[in-house]
């Protein structure tokens, strides 16, 4: 049994890897019992800011795993920041024995600092680390990916950063801009029900947004921006193995609304 949370395929495409049918996040969070039995039990999701998502912290927290075997894989784009040390910390608060996290270099999705069309090009060797993955996996393997004294500083001076931003500044990373065409493929990429098409045009409700860009980096017609500024506006990413339906399919909301409505 394998969890994931993606946005753009990288980590749909790890958990693939691994099984056949992954469960997303997005779509069983809101079952009310959530108590899952396997022999193994495996979360795949990218790393946001060194850590995990809200949503997939959140999914871990209030789920119960019966397993002998827990294990993580984190996608990151450039800099891990210690992911695989900061989840076991996060595992261990949550009173949950985890057997093995390891962490996959893949594109980086964050568009404020990389440009798309240079991160497709590189080769960050993913096939080399998936069959390390795979045969540890097999193994029933017990480790922690290797944390490094440069990691634990670069997430001490991250969240020094953090410290003096507002504490709602990633709620307001993201405008639609005059070239939405109302298509509604944003509404349905979107795994938090934060943006939804009204009166023809997509609107972005702040509060739950899990800044996950899906939204932005799956809009035909490039119409969603970031407040800030990107590295390149019209390079946009989406993991080449996985389809823009794979995308819906794992995140839409089809029966959410939000919380302002009846
Ligand atoms: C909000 C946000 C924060 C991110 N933070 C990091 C980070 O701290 N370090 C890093 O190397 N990559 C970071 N990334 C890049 C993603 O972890 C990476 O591209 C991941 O593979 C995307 O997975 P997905 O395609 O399944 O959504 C970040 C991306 C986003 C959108």
């Amino acid at each position: 049994m394998i969890f994931y949370f993606t946005a753009t395929g990288n980590s749909l495409y790890v958990a693939k890897q691994i099984e056949a049918k992954p469960v997303s996040i997005p779509q069983v969070i809101h079952q009310e019992n959530r108590e899952f039995s396997a022999d193994s039990i495996g979360i795949v999701a990218p790393v946001y800011g060194h850590e995990m998502p809200n949503m997939v912290k959140d999914f871990i927290r209030n789920s119960v795993f019966n397993t002998d075997y827990f294990y993580i894989i984190l996608t990151y784009g450039n800099r891990h920041g210690g992911a695989a040390e900061l989840a076991k910390q996060f595992c261990d608060e949550c009173g949950i024995k985890v057997n093995y996290i390891n962490v996959v270099l893949m594109v980086d999705n964050w568009l404020p600092s990389f440009d798309m069309n240079e991160q497709m090009q590189i080769d960050k060797k993913i096939p080399e680390k998936m069959a390390v993955i795979l045969s540890d996996l097999n193994a029933r393997k017990n480790m922690i990916s290797e944390v490094t004294d440069a990691d634990r500083d670069a997430h001490r001076q991250f969240l020094e950063r953090m410290g003096n931003a507002l504490p709602d500044a990633w709620q307001h990373l993201i405008e639609v801009t005059d070239d939405c065409t109302g298509c509604g493929i944003c509404e349905q990429v979107c795994p938090s029900a934060s943006i939804r098409i009204v009166d023809g045009n997509a609107v972005f409700h702040p509060g739950k947004c899990e800044t996950c860009f899906a939204c932005i980096h799956a809009c035909p017609a490039k119409a969603i921006a970031l407040t800030v500024s990107e590295k390149n506006p019209q390079a946009r990413f989406r993991n080449e193995n996985i389809s823009l339906q794979e995308i819906i399919d794992s995140n839409h909301q089809t029966n959410r609304r939000y919380d302002n409505e009846q």
